[in-house]
């Protein structure tokens, strides 16, 4: 697959098959993603691979969890960022269309929170990846864990599987630190969903739009 084909076809998946993915492939991707560059090459990322019964019992526990507790405290890592425009409607866009595809009515807040829960359950994908950074680093090593997370979902993409990244494994971080014994000295960024696409499944047929290169890219020099 060539590199722009992988970029354009890479979409977040948000219903997958059951399928398993092989452990091979996993180690195979990881591998490449480890490629990506990252500021004096310090390589911050570290990453939990969850399959099979660990993976069915950070599912049970988180869920569990939320439904008697508000997410852990302040997210843990420092995310100080205000919502403002464009963002917000950029966000509240992305939102409509979502839950227009699955059929969550506007306002319905029952069914917005079961949906979102989707998210604990890493979507059915039979793979869930947890990103971490050691807590001493700052802003710029969190960039080279973007990249990392970016190779990653190239490189499944180009081997026929999908994913989608996820901040919601930020909210509950506690009990995923006593599942998967994360070390204290580790925040816990984000998660990934990775496997097959349920290719059926409306919520899939999401394209999210993108903002014309004008609105983003400033050309100096020309
Ligand atoms: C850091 C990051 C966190 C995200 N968190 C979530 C999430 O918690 N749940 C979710 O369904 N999608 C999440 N997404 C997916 C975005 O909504 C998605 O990338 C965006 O809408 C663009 O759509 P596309 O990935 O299909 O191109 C996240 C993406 C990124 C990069």
């Amino acid at each position: 697959m060539h590199i722009d084909e992988a970029l354009t076809k890479r979409r977040s998946a948000r219903a997958f098959r059951a399928d398993p993915v092989p452990r091979e492939v996993l180690e195979d991707i990881l591998r490449i993603a480890a490629r990506a560059p990252s500021g004096t090459n310090i390589q911050p990322w570290k990453i939990h691979v969850v399959a099979g019964e660990v993976r069915e019992r950070l599912e049970r526990e988180v869920l569990a969890h939320r439904e008697t507790r508000p997410p852990d405290e302040g997210a843990e890592f420092p995310r100080a960022g205000k919502r403002k425009e464009p963002y917000t409607s950029r966000m509240r866009k992305l939102g409509k269309d979502m839950y227009t595809l699955i059929g969550v009515p506007k306002g319905d807040q029952e069914a917005n929170w079961r949906q979102w829960g989707r998210n604990y359950q890493f979507f059915d994908a039979p793979v869930g990846l947890i990103l971490t950074i050691d807590k001493d680093l700052d802003a710029m090593s969190y960039v080279d864990v973007g990249m990392f997370a970016m190779a990653i979902m190239l490189a499944a993409k180009a081997r026929g599987l999908d994913t989608c990244a996820q901040g919601a494994w930020n909210n509950y971080w506690s009990v995923t630190r006593r599942v998967l014994n994360v070390p204290e000295d580790q925040y816990i960024i984000f998660g990934i969903s990775l496997g097959y696409a349920d290719e059926d499944h409306p919520v899939n047929t999401l394209v999210a739009e993108r903002e014309p290169l004008e609105a983003f890219a400033t050309f100096h020099g020309f």
